[in-house]
């Protein structure tokens, strides 16, 4: 069936159930005994392992390459370049169609042997000449001449007057932020395992999306996408980077049908360096003017970010200015530039992560020009509706997150002037931010079995091809399921990550739980109530004959409302159908909504300085979200805590170094390339401002895995200003640039 939504229709089941509730993973003892199974672990007979090679410069052609020792090497099944491989359809991938170099660490070969060892010593042996093309251009700043504005999406913005703003303002700020292309580090690289029986395709594959990545294979590959079956239980992290497909999941489909053997190709470390992503460096210009009394009158954000020679990535800094104040002019632009690199992608909050430390140190730096509090100042230019388009928004708990946010941090304690409050050698400051998503939501489908066991109890099978990236998926749709059904979450299985599923959409966009979830609500409303249409006309239910809508189900029993008490269980009633089961597929299409969605977040950060050594530490931080409805307590303070622990990185840790002259990836490791372990790691106190949001969707989600990371970056940069009077406006904010000036 298929269920089209109209607004307002579907009421928030909010009686008390499994939603909500701290409960533990369903999957938990999967994963602590390692018998979770990740895409490389998957049991198939006669494997063959591959191994990428890179190219070691930015620019060119390959002039030669020489595999014969490789091909002669222990264990080696085959050894692909573009000299031999089979024709695919690359697009924007790489898949060795040619001897054109566009970055450094582009695949330009595949090598198969019987073991991995024996697959990376063969790769070793590969030699390779190249005619070296025009200079790599690897410095966006050297760059941003040639930055153009992109074809797609919505660069552009404007509203009011910018001169009559600037013209209004008492006091302006005008400054340029910048933050580092860093990339994502998956615990789990990615992982493709590759198996052909026949014509038919299975994949096994580390990624945030199996049915787009089926259609990439099938559009790689030449053929249809009902020959591709892509599987994915488990993954070790996603946050973007294994939203789309990338060269490596073709390339190990390609290299198993040449080599007539399952292929698992799995990246190494290093290889997460440059052919799968990570976020674009970006430049902001930011102008802000306001009044005396903190109105502002203007503002505007300007992005530039860098891409591929060969794709186009726009990193949407900018966006979230639109809606966060209510600022009567503004203008937003985006520009990109062209550099030899790989093409950048979506990393956690992609646009609103980097976006947000500009604006939000922007604001931060007008209050301290205004003298004025820095949430007085947010709270001056609260946007009561969305001031882009002038809609409602759905729900907005933004000012009790300030209210209750400060209270939690003890923000009343904070000096007003920089450099004013010291501990010992510490100099100590207090800062804040504000955090915002748009929560999103689109098709999603699912299926419901419903069963009875051995035992005479009713049982729940629910799938759908969502993800499991280590946020509590599994969890959280059991959870919803059961309490749509009527069952405990102990009824239900629920199962996902397979294009023999009803689809889902790509994990992304914190729209896992608003989609699927509202899909496995409704596909489960559905089913409950084919168990009372299927009592009400059974002559052997106790219920015959009732009107529907005076059947209540719950706990697994079907119970007569009016009249004479009757009830029946699912299982009684289930025993009577065909093969004893009953089976509801629903594809739910959301409604187009008149409101704007967004979860919104304030973001309070102690940050402490060594007045001698500069170093720079983070002791607490205290975070407020409304998010609409909490699916369950303990997962989602999980997923917060991982947003704001990656905001801290970002903040103080993270950046990828490359060679300006050849391209390559200086710190390409997890020993180099710095993200916060826990003695990094302070007190997080993270909490939710409930809201009952009748109109976002069907349970009354809003979505919370990037709105984590929002705002932390500026949070901790203002709280160094606060502690220090050092202004650092380029991320990451690393000892050196506060060293010095920190000393008294
Ligand atoms: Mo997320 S960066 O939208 O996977």
């Amino acid at each position: 069936m298929t269920i089209s939504e109209r607004a307002k229709q579907i009421v928030t089941g909010a009686a008390p159930g499994a939603v909500g509730a701290p409960l533990d993973r369903v999957d938990g003892r999967l994963k602590v005994t390692g018998t979770a199974r990740y895409s490389a672990e998957m049991p198939v007979a006669n494997v063959a392992h591959a191994v990428i090679v890179g190219s070691t410069v930015a620019t060119g052609r390959i002039a030669s390459i020489d595999a014969s020792a490789a091909e002669r090497a222990a264990g080696v099944i085959r050894v692909i370049t573009h000299v031999n491989a089979p024709k695919l359809t690359a697009g924007a991938l790489t898949l060795l169609q040619d001897d054109r170099v566009r970055y450094n660490g582009q695949p330009i070969a595949v090598v198969v042997a019987g073991t991995l060892e024996q697959a990376m010593d063969a790769a070793s042996l590969i030699a390779v000449t190249y005619i070296e093309g025009a200079p790599a251009a690897i410095d966006m700043a050297a760059r941003k001449m040639d930055a153009y504005k992109p074809a797609g999406g919505q660069p552009d913005s404007i509203r009011g007057d910018i001169e009559a703003g600037i013209a209004a303002a008492d006091v302006k700020v005008d400054a340029r932020y910048s933050t580092p292309f860093v990339n994502h580090n998956a615990m789990e690289p990615h992982a493709t395992l590759a198996v052909w029986e026949g014509d038919e395709l299975t994949v096994y594959d580390s990624t945030q999306h199996v049915y787009g990545t089926r259609n990439g294979v099938a559009n790689a590959l030449g053929i249809p996408p009902e020959k591709v079956r892509v599987v994915s239980h488990f993954v070790g992290g996603g946050f973007g980077s294994k939203g789309r497909m990338w060269s490596h999941v073709p390339l190990a489909a390609m290299a198993a049908r040449a080599v007539s053997r399952p292929v698992k190709l799995v990246l190494m470390r290093r290889q997460m360096f440059g052919p799968v992503g990570g976020r674009p460096e970006t430049s902001q210009h930011i102008v802000l003017g306001a009044r005396r009394d903190g109105t502002l009158t203007v503002v505007r954000h300007e992005s530039v970010s860098h891409t591929s020679r060969f794709d186009e990535f726009v990193e949407m800094c900018a966006r979230v200015t639109r809606t966060l104040y209510a600022v009567p002019n503004l203008e937003t632009m985006h520009r990109i530039v062209k550099l030899d690199v790989g093409t950048p992608t979506y990393q956690r909050a992609p646009g609103e992560a980097p976006g947000t430390f500009a604006l939000e140190t922007a604001m931060d730096e007008l209050a301290v020009s205004l003298s004025m509090d820095p949430i007085a100042l947010r709270l001056k230019n609260y946007a009561e509706k969305d001031p882009e388009s002038g809609r409602a928004f759905s729900s907005k708990a933004l000012r009790e997150c300030y209210r209750v946010g400060a209270e939690r941090f003890g923000w009343s304690k904070r000096s007003t002037r920089p450099r004013s409050m010291r501990d010992g050698n510490a100099l100590v400051g207090y800062g804040m931010a504000s955090a915002a998503y748009p929560t999103r939501r689109t098709n999603a489908s699912a299926s419901v079995r419903l069963m009875a066991d051995a035992s005479g109890a009713a049982r729940a099978l629910v799938q759908s091809a969502t993800h499991e990236l280590g946020t509590g998926a599994y969890t959280v749709m059991t959870q919803i399921a059961a309490d749509a059904l009527g069952l405990a979450p102990e009824q239900v299985r629920f199962e996902l990550g397979d294009t023999r599923m009803p689809p889902s959409p790509v994990s992304g966009g914190s729209m896992t739980s608003t989609s699927t979830g509202s899909a496995v609500h409704l596909t489960c409303l559905a089913a409950k109530q084919k168990l009372i249409e299927l009592a009400v006309a059974d002559r052997s239910s106790p219920l015959f004959g009732t009107r529907p809508e005076n059947i209540t189900a719950a706990n697994g029993r079907l119970s007569r409302t009016t009249g004479t008490r009757a009830e029946e269980s699912y299982a009684a009633l289930l025993a009577r159908q065909p093969d004893g089961a009953v089976t509801v597929r629903a594809d739910i299409r959301p409604a187009a909504s008149e409101y704007v969605t967004h979860a919104f977040g304030a973001v309070f950060v102690e940050a402490r300085v060594d007045v001698e050594l500069g170093e720079i530490r983070v002791p607490r931080i205290v975070a407020m979200y409304g998010g609409g409805r909490i699916l369950n307590a303990k997962t989602a303070r999980s997923q917060l805590a991982g947003g704001i622990i990656w905001g801290l990185g970002m903040a103080l840790e993270e950046k990828t170094l490359v060679d300006h002259r050849t391209g390559r990836y200086l710190n390409a490791d997890l020993a180099e390339y710095h993200v916060p372990v826990n003695a990094d790691i302070g007190m997080l106190d993270i909490s939710f401002i409930e809201e009952a949001d009748p109109h976002v969707n069907p349970i009354g989600v809003k979505g919370i895995g990037e709105i984590g990371i929002i705002g932390v970056t500026a949070a901790i940069g203002n709280a160094v200003y606060h502690a220090t009077g050092v202004r650092v406006r380029d991320l990451p904010i690393t000892l050196d640039k506060v060293l010095g000036t920190a000393r008294a």
